[in-house]
């Protein structure tokens, strides 16, 4: 996996959708009225321009527009938000930009633009490619469409990924056999292969509560995982990440940077970021609601509601949570130098009995792909 030393991040926020999935709880909105996408442009610029006059000098290896949906931009407000970019940061030659889009007809035919204004990655939303099930998850395109914009972005992006989601209610081990080998044979080097979480306060939370979707038992759950994992590593595109998929160099180079606890940027309506600010790490948040991060950034320049320097301890369990969802899991000498203190031993070696971690002759500790299902349970134990 390509690592520069010293890779940074910039993650913009676009923060609405034409309608909202009912099991959705990401920072997006639905509005009336069309969006006034000069005056966000402004605000984007003012907020970049905050943000590099706190963390300057960087160059900037990856970029990422992720939403909402951010392929209800105008390809013009993403190319002025990339010059912004540009004024305040160097951006490397190599750097990849990514935009996550609904694959439907209409964002599809703004792919060209987006190319033009300097993304060179896309990541689509397909979810499911059974129309039904797309209806059940409120997705307003079919799986038809779906593909059609899947072809669009392969003619057009020298990089593509997409989204399913599975574990669905009444999901077979079977049906996902199927569905996942038809995904494949569309698929470029990256997939993104998400399990049906249910979010608090979103709908399908409510229907999930009065027991009218059931999600499936821990065995299915388990079995479909199992599948996800042994089709995926026999088409070459195996996990590198728990929910992530590659071939060797096709991964997202943007989540990389989180994963393995580098600096990244946010700017946009309920963006984070982590920024090393004279010696100390900063975990950023800026305002969530679109109209308050507005008026925020046209009263004080920026958006910023949270501004906390980590603790040693912070970093460390940090670096531990993000780390170990990766295949190619934790240095163990950049966790000690980070927390100013081992990890357990014994903890390590009684997971490790479990058959839930191992350790490399790198000094590396990972997850093992049956360590997967129960990571939250392993970060806990190791973090304690
Ligand atoms: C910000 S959203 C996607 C962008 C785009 N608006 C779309 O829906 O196509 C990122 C991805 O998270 C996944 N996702 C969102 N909510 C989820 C949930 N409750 N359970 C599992 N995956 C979820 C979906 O696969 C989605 O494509
Ligand atoms: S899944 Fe995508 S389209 Fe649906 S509400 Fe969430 S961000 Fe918007």
């Amino acid at each position: 996996m390509p690592s520069p030393d010293n890779p940074f991040g910039v993650y913009v926020h676009w923060p609405f959708c034409l309608s909202k999935c009912p099991y959705c709880d990401f920072n997006s909105h639905v509005r009336r009225a069309p969006v006034d996408e000069p005056r966000f442009v402004r605000a984007f610029t003012a907020e970049i321009a905050a943000t590099a006059a706190r963390a300057p000098d960087r160059t900037v290896s990856a970029i990422f527009f992720g939403g909402g949906t951010p392929s209800l931009m105008q390809p013009a407000t993403v190319g002025a938000i990339m010059e912004s970019i540009a004024r305040h940061w160097r951006i490397a030659p190599d750097a990849e930009v990514t935009l996550e889009a609904n694959p439907t007809s209409v964002e599809a035919a703004r792919f060209r633009g987006y190319r033009a204004a300097g993304v060179n990655r896309v990541s689509l939303g397909v979810q499911s490619l059974d129309d039904h099930v797309l209806a059940e998850l409120g997705r307003t395109h079919s799986a038809r469409e779906a593909l059609d914009a899947v072809a669009i972005a392969r003619a057009i992006f020298d990089r593509y990924s997409f989204d399913l989601i599975y574990a669905r209610p009444r999901q077979t081990p079977q049906e996902w056999e199927s569905e996942l080998r038809l995904a494949l044979g569309e698929a470029g080097e990256h997939l993104s292969l998400y399990q049906l979480t249910i979010e608090a306060d979103t709908p399908f939370a409510a229907l999930h509560a009065a027991g009218k979707l059931k999600t499936p038992d821990d065995d299915t759950a388990r079995a479909l995982y199992d599948i996800t994992q042994e089709i995926c590593g026999a088409h070459g595109l195996p996990a590198y990440e728990i929910s992530n998929h590659a071939r060797a160099g096709g991964e997202s180079r943007h989540n990389l940077i989180y994963w393995r606890g580098h600096e990244y940027a946010g700017v946009g309506p309920g963006a984070h970021g982590r920024l090393d600010i004279g010696g100390d790490r900063h975990a950023i948040a800026t305002e969530k609601q679109p109209e308050a991060w507005l008026t925020r950034v046209e009263t004080q320049g920026h958006g910023l509601i949270t501004d906390d320097t980590l603790t040693r301890e912070e970093m460390a369990d940090e670096f531990l949570l993000m780390g170990l969802r990766l295949a190619e899991g934790i240095d163990i000498a950049r966790y000690t130098a980070l927390a100013g203190r081992s990890l357990d031993p014994a903890r390590i070696a009684m997971l490790r009995e479990h058959g839930l971690v191992e350790t490399t002759s790198q000094g590396r500790l990972r997850v093992t792909l049956p360590g997967f299902p129960v990571l939250d349970a392993v970060v806990a134990d190791l973090a304690a």
